[in-house]
């Protein structure tokens, strides 16, 4: 069985003192309310890392995580965050490939290979992202596309390694916009996935591989979308910024 993990994706929101207050509120109800065994992720901002994991301490339920991180290991360039200074942190997980990363700073399959090595060279967990945009789901394009994100940035991956990776599929159509995709549409790409790192790897690395789905996932659909037998729960936008919400989610997985 694979252990269901909720991350919450914080993006550009919150100053530091509402950062704070979220996360303690979520803890707490964490901490009181939740009673599976789901793990849960924060990926905030870089500024909030280090405040927001301190205020964790050595809480066994909440992990943390960056929401990208260079390419580069060190050097001049300037304004970026390498996987080492987050390793350094004692931070392990790292988002990459987000499709806001893909569309606004031009982040493609080849970059995010690079990306993912350097980050597992650092020993961090990458959530990987794929997902199609509208236009090619309703051309019927969108099976062969995320196939593509895949192999592009994991499959030069050993065995051993891809087995470590959280892969979030996230429909570019479903993502803030409060269309989720349907539970039948999300089991049928994260069967998809699985299916062809199956057909690579063999099954027993495809069953080991976390496949979170993102797409205005909310208290009301959560749990419709993490019963489903491929996926292992999700990543959250929007309401991964409110308390009482994020922990309903949780409840759900
Ligand atoms: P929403 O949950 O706001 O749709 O965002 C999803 C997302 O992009 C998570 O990474």
């Amino acid at each position: 069985m694979r252990q269901k993990i909720v991350a919450g994706n914080w993006k550009m929101n919150k100053t530091l003192e509402e950062a704070n207050i979220l996360a303690s509120e979520i803890t707490g109800m964490v901490a009181d309310e939740v009673k599976g065994d789901a793990k849960v992720i924060f990926c905030v901002p870089f500024p909030y890392l280090l405040p927001i994991k301190n205020q964790l301490g050595n809480n066994g339920r909440i992990a943390i995580g960056a929401q990208n991180c260079s390419e580069h290991e060190a050097g001049a360039y300037t304004g970026e965050v390498s996987a080492p200074m987050l390793k350094s942190m004692g931070i392990p997980y790292v988002i990459l490939g987000h499709s806001e990363r893909r569309q606004y700073f031009g982040e493609d399959g080849k970059l995010l290979a690079k990306k993912i090595d350097v980050a597992l060279k650092h020993g961090l967990i990458p959530i990987y992202c794929c997902g199609e945009p509208l236009e090619v789901r309703e051309s019927n394009g969108h099976e062969a596309l995320v196939k593509k994100q895949v192999e592009e940035s994991l499959f030069h991956l050993s065995a051993d390694v891809i087995k470590t990776i959280v892969i979030a599929y996230e429909p570019v159509w479903a993502i803030g916009t409060g269309k989720t995709a349907s539970a039948q549409q999300a089991q049928d790409m994260h069967a998809v996935i699985r299916k062809h790192i199956a057909a690579k790897y063999g099954q027993s690395v495809a069953d080991a591989v976390a496949i979170l789905y993102g797409g205005s996932v909310n208290a009301a659909n959560a749990k419709e979308l993490f019963a489903c037998p491929d996926v292992d729960g999700g990543l959250v936008g929007g309401a991964s910024l409110k308390s009482r919400e994020f922990t309903e989610v949780i409840k759900g997985a």
